[in-house]
């Protein structure tokens, strides 16, 4: 089942008294599937902030429409099943953690004891228990987002949008924030969220979609993303044994300084070949790699093509 289908979902924001016009979203077309993690990708302005707003009907599609877990987004219903963290959140400093939990699970309509075992498990989850009584004025930005993903899962949500969880967050901070989050989704929740971080979304995500000025451009596995389809790295125990010999005009091999092998091919079966006749050979084989781009590479090369499509 899908937990967001969006069709044609489009908004052109005017501004200025009507004379300027922002295409912050241009037709998406989106099908996420439930109980995956959605990694959406984009340079600042790409329209990332734009299409979770869309989703949570805080602004409305310029044309388009949005089904989120099988109902329309018109469905006020569907509020009950979301969790959502906003980017750049604040909550009042002098308030503790504890307290902030209390006031969103209030607005959920959750109350008395319930609210409060509520509050423990979701404190426990994002390691923040020891910090219940502690301002949030003296949380550090990682503590903050944290408190953040507690906030968006107070309602024991379905469906959770998270607007740059890891922005400003170190390297530890992230691992944590990584690490509730692949928790969430071996509970069955969905999890959409964006982020300029590409590292970060390689590591979780099941798949990536890369938006950029309002398009989205790609969509699939991070795997599928950044493969190089015909090339792969092969490396031999013997290191006397030159490979090259085995160059024809299906496959071609090139030493790297490193001592392992490039063999580019058509397609799969040719490396096997490949394979048999070292085997044959009696060559142990250490390691077969496909080459892939990291996804920060393809990121930059599809930006910047994009970009010079633009100018042409
Ligand atoms: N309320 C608004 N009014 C006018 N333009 C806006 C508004 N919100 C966003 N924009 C513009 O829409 C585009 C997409 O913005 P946004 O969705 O915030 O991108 P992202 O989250 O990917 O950084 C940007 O060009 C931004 O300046
Ligand atoms: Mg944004």
């Amino acid at each position: 089942m899908a937990a967001i289908e969006t069709r044609s979902l489009s908004k052109v924001y005017v501004t200025s008294f009507g004379n300027k016009k922002v295409r912050a979203l241009n037709e998406l077309n989106l099908t996420i599937e439930k109980g995956t993690i959605f990694g959406m990708l984009g340079p600042n302005g790409a329209g990332k902030t734009t299409l979770v707003k869309l989703l949570l009907q805080i602004i409305f599609p310029t044309f388009g429409t949005a089904r989120l877990l099988d109902t329309d987004i018109n469905d006020y219903h569907l509020k009950k099943k979301i969790g959502y963290l906003p980017e750049n959140h604040k909550y009042p400093p002098y308030l503790s953690g504890g307290a902030v939990l209390k006031y969103f699970g209030k607005l959920s309509n959750i109350n008395g004891l319930e609210l409060d075992k509520k509050i423990d498990e979701l404190l426990e989850l994002v390691n923040l228990s020891k910090w219940k009584k502690a301002k949030v004025k003296t949380y550090s930005k990682g503590m903050m987002q944290r408190l953040g993903l507690a906030q968006a899962l107070i309602n024991d949500p379905e469906l959770i949008f998270l607007d740059e969880p890891t922005d400003g967050v170190d390297p530890i901070g992230r691992k944590e924030i990584r690490d509730i989050l692949l928790e969430l989704k071996s509970r069955s929740k969905t999890i959409f969220l964006n982020s300029h971080l590409l590292s970060e979304v390689e590591l979780i995500t099941d798949r990536v979609g890369i938006l950029n000025k309002g398009k989205l451009l790609r969509e699939g596995t991070v795997r599928e993303l950044t493969e190089k389809k015909e090339e792969y790295k092969i490396t031999v125990s013997d290191e006397e044994f030159e490979l090259t010999r085995y160059s024809d005009k299906n496959m071609i091999i090139t030493k790297s300084n490193s001592g392992s092998y490039s063999v580019k091919v058509d397609d799969i079966r040719t490396m096997n070949l490949l394979v048999d006749k070292l085997r044959n050979d009696s060559v142990l084989i250490k390691e077969i790699v496909l080459q892939k781009d990291t996804l920060e590479e393809m990121f930059i090369s599809l930006i910047s093509q994009e970009e010079k499509g633009i100018e042409n």
